[in-house]
């Protein structure tokens, strides 16, 4: 073939593309909200993303206005970044946007029977309900109040024996750890060492796989994904039927007590057993909820443990304040409790402050169910919905000197003032809201403050590495920070608990 055929044979369907796309968008898309330019062939607007999404959609609100659209590849997608239009898509249209995007990864990893990424609908309704029941709603979260205490000791043992020998810790680590074990006994009744799995699964959860964005690509495997996907997925399969089996084999030879408390695990093998509920649950489903729960609550919590405490590093005077607060309330002869909390409001702000700055989900996203209007614009059935929670929380029109890191934001002469993160205050949405927002919240909000607030009580941390203080992040799912904390722990002689914890 001569040059000139072989290069027009290569140009005219990239023009053809091109032209379609410019033609397609003026025509057929005048309806969506504004876009950026240069849609290209094929890969639509990724072009203008940069590894850490939610920080490109944030600079991309800048130019295009707080409701946006763009294309991820052929896949249309619309971004929020005010709480107006927030509370008009998540509140007003809640119906519209009450689904989850579905990649590969999600529909092997969560063997399409999750309840994060489950369809709204009869099963996604029973699971939300036997959760909050039996897993998540105050009465369980109450009766194993004693598990989180003994593994929050646990970690201050082992920081405390770091501190003595003057090594450094990774406590990014050591959260992860601590947050892993604590679901995995709520749910399972054992602390099983899910942590690098879980990792492994929210990362590539929060990865582009061009695979599922670019139909041209949709057969090809570009970036290994699937090869990566399916090692998680038996990694955790393992693990996973190993602990059912185990707990099988247990419950053949034993009867539960009148009384006595079942953990999350035993809760679903009796609706195995049920026959007479409404919505049959298999051993696919009980895996499936337990990744849910190990994906969705181990991460977000150390992270926001991690981020509160890098804060405080970073800001000595409020570290000092927050000290002074629990020297008063809880004293220096007992470690703080979960129940200390409410009367700690100025610990209460710091977890807020650190909920708006830095929320470990910085985007909730969900995916358009039919076709809704928004204003002037028709937002098709199909389109993703990203609705910017980190950008809205550093919104200057909401916020004054939203970069700032000042917990007293939240107090209102000297007590907490009623900005909640229940999903009321559309400039707040760190848990999201609606339908679908967050069933761990209620566990969150107990158990993160509980715990920065004993560690800061018991240690001064020794930062050999400043980098490991600063506030960039990494890309994921959640938000994780760009390094992990390492530091050597110092032991404060005012907490009498320390020696014994030493010991
Ligand atoms: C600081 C900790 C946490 C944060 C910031 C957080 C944040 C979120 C957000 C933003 C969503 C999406 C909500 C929406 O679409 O409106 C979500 C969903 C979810 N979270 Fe959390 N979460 C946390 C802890 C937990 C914990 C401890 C658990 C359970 C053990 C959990 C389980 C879930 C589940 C199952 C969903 C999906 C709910 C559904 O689709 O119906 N989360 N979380």
């Amino acid at each position: 073939m001569d040059l000139q055929l072989f290069l027009s044979s290569l140009l005219l369907p990239l023009l053809y593309f091109l032209f379609r796309s410019i033609f397609h968008r003026r025509h057929h898309h005048h309806h969506l909200p504004p876009s950026p330019p240069f849609r290209l062939p094929i890969i639509g607007h990724m072009h203008l993303l940069g590894p850490i999404l939610h920080q490109s959609l944030h600079n991309l609100s800048l130019r295009y206005g707080p409701l946006f659209s763009l294309h991820f590849g052929s896949v249309p997608c619309v971004v929020a970044s005010s709480s107006v239009f927030a509370k008009q898509l998540l509140q007003t249209n809640e119906l519209s946007f009450n689904c989850r995007i579905e990649t590969t990864a999600v529909k092997r990893l969560t063997y399409g029977a999750s309840l994060a990424f489950a369809p709204y609908g009869a099963y996604w309704k029973f699971i939300k309900k036997l959760s909050m029941n039996e897993l998540l709603g105050s009465r369980s979260i109450n009766n194993f109040q004693h598990l989180r205490a003994r593994e929050t000791l646990h970690f201050l043992r082992l920081l405390a024996n770091k501190g003595k020998a003057c090594e450094a810790v990774n406590i990014t680590e050591e959260l992860l750890k601590l947050t892993n074990n604590v679901i995995s006994r709520m749910m399972l009744g054992e602390a099983e060492e899910a942590r690098d799995v879980v990792r492994g699964v929210t990362q590539i959860f929060g990865e582009f796989n061009v695979s599922d964005f670019i139909w041209l690509f949709k057969k090809l495997d570009l970036q290994g994904f699937e090869k990566r996907i399916e090692d998680l997925f038996q990694r955790f399969d393992t693990l996973v039927e190993r602990i059912i089996s185990k707990r099988e084999e247990i419950r053949k030879n034993k009867r539960v007590k009148n009384g006595e408390i079942k953990d999350f695990l035993d809760v679903l093998l009796d609706c195995v057993e049920d026959e007479s509920l409404e919505i049959k649950i298999n051993r696919i489903h009980i895996k499936a909820l337990i990744m849910d729960f190990f994906t969705a609550g181990t991460d977000t919590t150390a992270i926001s443990t991690e981020w509160a405490l890098v804060e405080l590093l970073k800001h000595p005077m409020l570290l000092q304040k927050a000290r002074e607060e629990i020297n008063n309330v809880v004293g220096n002869t007992r470690l703080v409790e979960e129940s200390d909390c409410p009367n700690l409001p100025y610990l209460q702000a710091i977890i807020k402050e650190t909920f708006r700055l830095h929320p470990p989900v910085p985007l909730v996203s969900r995916r358009c169910v039919e076709d809704c209007k928004i204003e002037n614009y028709v937002i098709p059935n199909g389109t993703l919905l990203f609705v910017n929670v980190w950008s809205i929380g550093r919104n200057p029109k909401y916020w004054e000197n939203p970069l700032e890191f000042r917990p007293e934001r939240f107090l209102k002469n000297g007590e907490c003032d009623n900005m909640d993160v229940r999903g009321q205050q559309f400039q707040l949405l760190p848990f999201g809201t609606g339908r679908r927002m967050c069933p761990g919240v209620s566990l969150a909000i107990q158990e993160v403050p509980a715990l920065l607030g004993t560690v800061i009580q018991c240690f001064d941390f020794h930062v050999v590495d400043h980098k490991v203080i600063d506030v960039s992040e990494r890309p994921g799912l959640t938000a994780p920070r760009a390094h992990d904390l390492v530091c050597v722990p110092v032991q404060r002689s005012i907490c009498p608990q320390l020696n014994v914890l030493a010991s």
